[in-house]
C-alpha cells in the first residue's frame, strides 16, 4: 500500500472513501480532527446516534457531492485511553471496513491527538492499516469467484508532513517482512519444507548484500554430530536443513544478537503420534520464519547491530525410520538426551542449535522462539507469548518492546528445580517428564545448552497462527514476533 502525505484536506484528490477519526464522549461524540468544513457532512449519522465513536467502530455513510463516494466514520474510543496501539487498532478496522466494500483509493484524515507525539501517530496509523492489508490467499473457490480479496492500494494522509515519510517508510519496510513471514507459515507443509525455507534464507542474501546465508544440508548436519536434529528429521522424506543468516550492520563491535526459530515443518508428533491439533502443525516452522523475518528487517532499516539468524529446520514425521521412545541420542553439546515422547521435538532441534551458537558465534545475547507447548496456550491463550530468561536487563527489553509494538508477552519462571522433571536413568537429561509446568520444560531443557549466555526464550503456540483472526492480525499465520524482535533489538 502507498501512502500520500497531504497537508490539508482541500489538497485532496479524488477517492472511494474519506475515513474521519471520533473520539467516544460522555454524551456522544466529537470529531478527532479540526475542520469546520466537516461537522454538517457527519450531521445526519451523529443525530441519529447511528454511530457511538467506540474503539474500532465503523460506520458509512453516504452524502452527495462531495470529493468522495462515500465517508466512513472511525471511532477511537475515548480520548483518555487514546495509545498508539489503540490507533493501530482502529486504522485496522478502518482498513478491513475497505475490504468489505472493495476500496482501493481511500483519504484518511489524522486525528489530533494531545496525548500522543506526532511521530506515534503516524507509526499507529501505518502499521494498523498495513498489519490488516493482509489476506492468506487460500484456495476457497467460491471465495476466488464471488468475493476476491481486494487489498487496499493507496491511502492519503491528510495532516502528514513531508518529514513523517522516515516514520511511513520504516512501517512499510518493517511490515514487508512481517507479511513475508505471514506467507511461509500459512504456505503447505508440503511446500515449505526445510530446503524451502534454506532457499527463503538464501534470497535473503541476495536482496541484502550486508546477509550472508549458509546451509548445512543433512550430510552436513551429520558431520557436525547434531544428533537431535538429526533424530527429529529422520522419517521424513525431506530432509533436514540446519540454516544461519548472518547480518553485520556494526562490523566494529563484539556485540552479536543470536535469534534462533524453531523450523519443524509439520509436526506428525512422530511415534507419539497427536491425536489433536495436527491440522495446525503446518505452522510449527512459524518461530523460523520469524527470526528470519525481524534479521530481513534489521537489514533493510540498516540497523547498526550484529545478527544473526538460526533456523534448524526438520519435519517430524512418522515412520519406519522415526526416531524411537526410550532410545538415547547424542546432542551437538555432547550431552544425551533419552527421548520419553518424539511430539517434544521442538526443544531438540532447538538444543542442537543454541549449542551450536554458543560454541562457535559467541553471541552476548541468545534468543530463541517456538511454537513449544499446547500449555503455553492453555496458560496464557491465544494472545501472549510466554518469555523465560536468565538476565534481568534482556528480559526488561522485551518487557518495553512489548508494550512499543503492542505484542503481548508475560513472564514465566525459569524454575530450576525442576530440572527433577527432567532426570533421567539412562542418559543425562531425558527430553519431557510428566504433566507437570510443561511451558516450563522446554526452558529448563535449553537452559542445559546455553551455559552463562544472557538467554531469553519465547514460547508463542497461542498467537503464531490463529484459528479467528483478532485485532489486527489475520487469521491463520500472523507474522507476530517479528515487530517485537525489531523493537528488542533497537531497544538494547
Ligand atoms: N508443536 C507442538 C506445540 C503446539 C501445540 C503448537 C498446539 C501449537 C499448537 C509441540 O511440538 C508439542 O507437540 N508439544 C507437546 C509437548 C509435550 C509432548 C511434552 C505439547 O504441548 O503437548
Ligand atoms: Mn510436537
Ligand atoms: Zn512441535
Amino acid at each position: 500500500m502507498e501512502f500520500i502525505a497531504l497537508p490539508s484536506l482541500s489538497k485532496r484528490k479524488s477517492a472511494d472513501v474519506l475515513v474521519i477519526p471520533f473520539w467516544k464522549k460522555k454524551d456522544g461524540v466529537d470529531i478527532a480532527a479540526f475542520s469546520k468544513e466537516l461537522s454538517p457532512l457527519v450531521k445526519e449519522p451523529l443525530e441519529n446516534k447511528d454511530f457511538k465513536g467506540d474503539l474500532e467502530e465503523t460506520f458509512f455513510h453516504y452524502s452527495k457531492g462531495k470529493q468522495e463516494k462515500r465517508l466512513l466514520l472511525l471511532g477511537l474510543g475515548s480520548s483518555d485511553k487514546a495509545s498508539v496501539e489503540n490507533i493501530r487498532k482502529a486504522a485496522a478496522s478502518a482498513v478491513r471496513a475497505c475490504h468489505r466494500k472493495k476500496i482501493k483509493i481511500a483519504n484518511l484524515i489524522l486525528p489530533e491527538i494531545a496525548e500522543l507525539f506526532h511521530e506515534e501517530l503516524i507509526r499507529g496509523i501505518c502499521e494498523g492499516m498495513l498489519l490488516a492489508n493482509y489476506q492468506f490467499v487460500n484456495l476457497k473457490h467460491d471465495t476466488l469467484k464471488e468475493n476476491p480479496f481486494v487489498p487496499l492500494e493507496k491511502c492519503s494522509l491528510i495532516g502528514m508532513n513531508k518529514e513523517d515519510e522516515k516514520v511511513v517508510n520504516k512501517a512499510k519496510k518493517i511490515l514487508s517482512c512481517v507479511n513475508e513471514t505471514r506467507d511461509l507459515v500459512n504456505g503447505n507443509a508440503d511446500l515449505v519444507t526445510p530446503e524451502y525455507i534454506a532457499d527463503y534464507a538464501r534470497r535473503l542474501a541476495k536482496t541484502h548484500p550486508t546477509i550472508k546465508t549458509t546451509v548445512f544440508d543433512k550430510k552436513r548436519i551429520e558431520k557436525e554430530k547434531m544428533g537431535l536434529l538429526l533424530a527429529v528429521g529422520r522419517a521424513a522424506a525431506n530432509d533436514p536443513a540446519f540454516i544461519i543468516s548472518s547480518y553485520k550492520g556494526n562490523p566494529d563491535s563484539k556485540e552479536h544478537i543470536v535469534l534462533v526459530g524453531k523450523g519443524v515443518t509439520y509436526d506428525t508428533g512422530g511415534l507419539s503420534l497427536k491425536t489433536v491439533n495436527m491440522e495446525l502443525m503446518k505452522s510449527d516452522m512459524a518461530g523460523g520464519a520469524t527470526v528470519l523475518g525481524a534479521l530481513a528487517a534489521a537489514a533493510s532499516l540498516g540497523l547498526k547491530r550484529n545478527i544473526t539468524a538460526i533456523v534448524p529446520a526438520a519435519e517430524n514425521a512418522i515412520g519406519s525410520k522415526s526416531y524411537k521412545l526410550g532410545d538415547v541420542y547424542r546432542s551437538y553439546s555432547g550431552k544425551t538426551v533419552e527421548i520419553t515422547n518424539t511430539d517434544a521435538e521442538g526443544r531438540l532441534v532447538l538444543a542442537d542449535a543454541v549449542a551450536y551458537a554458543v560454541k562457535n558465534l559467541h553471541p552476548t545475547c541468545l534468543v530463541d522462539i517456538g511454537t513449544l507447548t499446547g500449555g503455553i496456550v492453555v496458560a496464557l491463550g491465544e494472545e501472549m507469548m510466554g518469555i523465560f530468561s536468565n538476565d534481568k536487563d534482556l528480559s526488561s527489553a522485551f518487557e518495553k518492546a512489548s508494550k512499543l509494538t503492542g505484542e503481548m508477552v508475560w513472564p514465566m519462571p525459569l524454575h530450576l528445580d525442576y530440572k527433577k522433571l527432567l532426570k533421567s536413568d539412562v542418559a543425562d537429561i531425558k527430553n519431557s517428564g510428566v504433566r507437570l509446568a510443561h511451558p516450563i520444560q522446554p526452558a529448563i531443557f535449553l537452559n542445559e545448552f546455553i551455559g552463562k549466555t544472557p538467554w531469553v526464550h519465547i514460547d508463542f503456540a497461542g498467537p503464531a497462527f490463529l484459528t479467528k483472526p483478532f485485532s489486527y492480525y489475520p487469521q491463520f499465520a500472523t507474522g507476530i514476533g517479528v515487530r517485537l524482535l525489531v523493537e528488542f533489538i533497537e531497544q538494547l
